[in-house]
């Protein structure tokens, strides 16, 4: 529910209550509470992004590459997820750290080409010879 979606109103508590569940998942998935941003853009404040960041609103290609797959493991790294005390799944945004939310803890199967997590992009994208020569050119 919480990756195939934007946030649902889920009734804390409850086992599999919400009193409303979105169809799909919004900019705010990626981009953070959009809230301020559109705040500021209708009192007149425009910013020139191609000279500056525009700090209103989390923008994903401004992050450092460890954050920008923060944002797709909150769904692309399907493991054991275990919640940080008081956490919630609802409770990450891009920006953060998953693990301030949520440790993921990833099977290490024995025939890794055959045997893997359905949604293990990510752990297998950073598995993947392009990757580990892509990410050592940049050291
Ligand atoms: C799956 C993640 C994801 C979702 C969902 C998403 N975006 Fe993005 N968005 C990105 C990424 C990543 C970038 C940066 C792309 C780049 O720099 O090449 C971006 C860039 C942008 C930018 C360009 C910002 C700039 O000034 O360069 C705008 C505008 C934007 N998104 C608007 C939206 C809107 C509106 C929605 C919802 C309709 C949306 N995005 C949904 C990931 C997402
Ligand atoms: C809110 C959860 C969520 C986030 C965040 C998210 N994705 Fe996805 N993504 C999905 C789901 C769910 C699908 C499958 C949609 C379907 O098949 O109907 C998907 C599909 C994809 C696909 C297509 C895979 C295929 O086999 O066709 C790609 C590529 C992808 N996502 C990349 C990204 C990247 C890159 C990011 C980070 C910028 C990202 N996603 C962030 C949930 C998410």
């Amino acid at each position: 529910m919480s990756c195939h979606n934007a946030y649902p109103k889920f009734v804390m508590g409850s086992e599999n209550k919400y009193t409303d569940v979105p169809q799909g998942i919004d900019c705010e998935r990626c981009h953070g509470p959009g809230g301020e941003h559109v705040r500021r853009k209708q009192m007149g404040e425009n910013i020139d992004t191609s000279k500056y960041i525009d700090y209103s609103i989390v923008n994903p290609g401004k992050l450092s590459a460890d954050l920008q797959f923060q944002i797709c493991q909150r769904c692309h790294l399907q493991g054991n997820a275990i919640l940080k005390n008081g956490k919630s799944f609802f409770d990450f945004k891009p920006g953060m750290q998953l693990s301030e939310v949520m440790d993921v803890y990833l099977p290490r199967y024995k025939n890794a080409d055959h045997d893997f997590i359905m949604a293990s992009h990510a752990d297998r994208l950073k598995q993947s010879q392009c990757f580990v020569v892509s990410a050592k050119k940049c050291q």
